[in-house]
């Protein structure tokens, strides 16, 4: 018999985003969506169209532009979610609709305050709605993993009478060890024999550690699909990591007797890529993609690899697409070695992109002796991230700002306003609080700065500054703007305004000022 094929669904878009300190634009959705399809993941995940006009937004576009995997969206069991999911997902080659209701006794009554009868009702007929719109539905009984049994089983049935292709079994907490998990999975498929004819998929939290653990206890008692995120993000404790559970099932082959579609060389760099673009950065320790993953510092470990590499390495840093960082860049750097660095950390610039990096690379590398690995990513990812010209509805034209002992900080500045010149002052409690102030007294109220970050790339007082901010509109809809300049006030000028302009193409009006 040949080995079974485990079917590699990716949360990183949805259940990943939902992550503390991640919030991605669409532009970056994008560009992790392509980068999982490099990888050869099976199912993308791609947002939950109906929580937000940008959710809509990037699952509608992922659905339209990237080719390979099945695309998916989220909804709730009701009808407004399911229609709303499909009108985004209907796009892609292979739609698939994820419909969920919780079934665990908690959550039913102290969430839902539905009987057991009304959960099954609610359940059938979500998935039948989902059926009337694709063939592609999948199904999942929320906090499953402390559900009964028996119940859990009774909503599974309905719900492939109602037509689910997939039935999804969540230990949405975080709460199962790993045998009580993979006898979840046979005592289901044990008891609804139809289970064996449609994808039983497993989703997992870490709150306890054992997300990929359960995962793979799932797969040994008859799951064939997995759900994760790349670097294990996700909400709370994050979600199995897809990078160790495809090397578990790889390196260990002849153990789980199962294949998987991913290219694994693809790992690293898709790891990078995510890390690069949410900021949230990868423990040195974590297995597969961390910095200390295939790094031998005791003296009998580094003997030992010496003499022969399988005597403590599993597996090789190239299988997971790891090729050390060998480029150094400097003033004389030209746009081949930038882009072979660049590819290195998973972004690819198209030729404009790279010709405009290498001309700030080599600006920058003027001024400092040396340019880091890091100042790089961050001038790439300005460049490659930055609005389109038509989508610039603000402009930073000029500004000064005066600050000093003894002194209130103020700065005036000029705003290009929908191709009107605006001028305000402001002041605040330093120069950054002045400027933005200043920007404010332009804009208007319609929006909120909900946060602010500031980050020194590499280290010295001409280390260029890395701004991240969140505003928020009138409605609660957040949105991020992130800048990189040598100097931190302007940096922090231009990551107010990319917001500004990201709030304003997403339908938002203001009505400018000079004050
Ligand atoms: O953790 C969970 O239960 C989920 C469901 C929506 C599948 O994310
Ligand atoms: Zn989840």
């Amino acid at each position: 018999m040949g080995n079974k094929k485990i079917i590699i669904f990716d949360t990183t878009l949805r259940d990943g985003e939902q992550s503390p300190g991640a919030s991605l634009t669409i532009q970056e959705k994008l560009i992790i969506a392509r980068q999982l399809a490099n990888l050869g993941v099976d199912v993308i995940e791609a947002g939950f169209p109906i929580a937000s006009k940008g959710d809509f937004e990037a699952v509608k576009q992922i659905a339209m532009s990237v080719k390979g995997p099945s695309i998916c969206g989220l909804a709730r069991a009701c009808d407004l979610d399911i229609d709303r999911c499909w009108e985004a997902v209907k796009y892609s080659d292979k739609p698939r609709i994820h419909t969920f209701i919780a079934t665990s006794k908690v959550h039913r009554e102290e969430k839902l305050h539905k009987k057991k009868e009304e959960i099954i009702d609610l359940a059938t007929k979500a998935v039948k709605r989902a059926k009337s719109y694709c063939d592609d539905v999948e199904f999942s009984p929320e906090d499953a993993a402390r559900t009964n049994l028996d119940f859990m089983c009774d909503v599974v049935k309905a719900a492939i009478r109602a037509g689910a292709t997939t039935i999804n079994i969540p230990d949405t907490v975080g709460y199962s060890e790993p045998d009580e998990f993979g006898n979840r999975i046979k005592y289901l498929l044990d008891k609804v024999p139809e289970a064996k004819n449609i994808v039983i998929s497993v989703h997992c939290h870490n709150d306890l550690g054992n997300a990929v653990a359960n995962s793979l206890a799932a797969v040994q008692n008859g799951a064939t699909q997995v759900e994760g995120c790349i670097n294990g993000i996700g909400e709370r404790a994050g979600n199995a990591s897809i990078e160790e559970v495809v090397m578990n099932l790889i390196t260990r082959k002849d153990y789980f007797k199962a294949d998987v579609n991913i290219k694994t060389q693809e790992l690293y760099k898709t790891s990078k890529l995510l890390s690069n673009l949410t900021g949230l950065d990868i423990q040195r320790n974590k297995a597969i993609v961390g910095a200390n993953a295939f790094a031998h510092e005791a003296g009998i470990h580094q003997h030992g690899v010496l003499a022969s590499k399988n005597t403590y390495e599993i597996m090789t840093p190239e299988d997971v697409g790891w090729k050390g960082e060998n480029i150094v860049i400097g003033k004389h750097s030209g746009k081949h070695a930038i882009a072979a660095l660049l590819e290195e950390e998973g972004f690819k610039p198209d030729k404009d992109q790279i010709n405009q990096i290498t001309a700030k690379v080599k600006e920058l590398a003027d001024k400092q002796k040396s340019v880091e690995r890091d100042d790089v990513i961050a001038i790439a990812r300005d460049i490659m991230l930055e609005l389109s010209e038509g989508d610039q509805f603000v402009k930073l034209e000029e500004f000064t700002v005066t600050t000093g002992i003894g002194m209130m900080p103020t700065a005036s500045v000029k705003l290009i306003v929908n191709e009107e010149m605006k001028i305000a002052a402001g002041i605040g409690d330093g120069p950054i609080d002045a400027i933005s102030n200043a920007i404010w007294n332009i804009i208007g109220s319609s929006f909120k700065l909900e946060d602010y970050h500031l980050k020194a790339i590499t280290g010295g007082t001409n280390a260029l500054a890395d701004v991240s901010i969140k505003l928020s509109d009138m409605n609660g809809n957040l949105f991020s703007g992130r800048a990189v300049d040598e100097d931190v006030i302007k940096a922090s000028a231009r990551g107010i305004i990319k917001g500004i302009n990201r709030a304003i193409c997403f339908g938002n009006k203001i009505h400018p000022q000079n004050k």
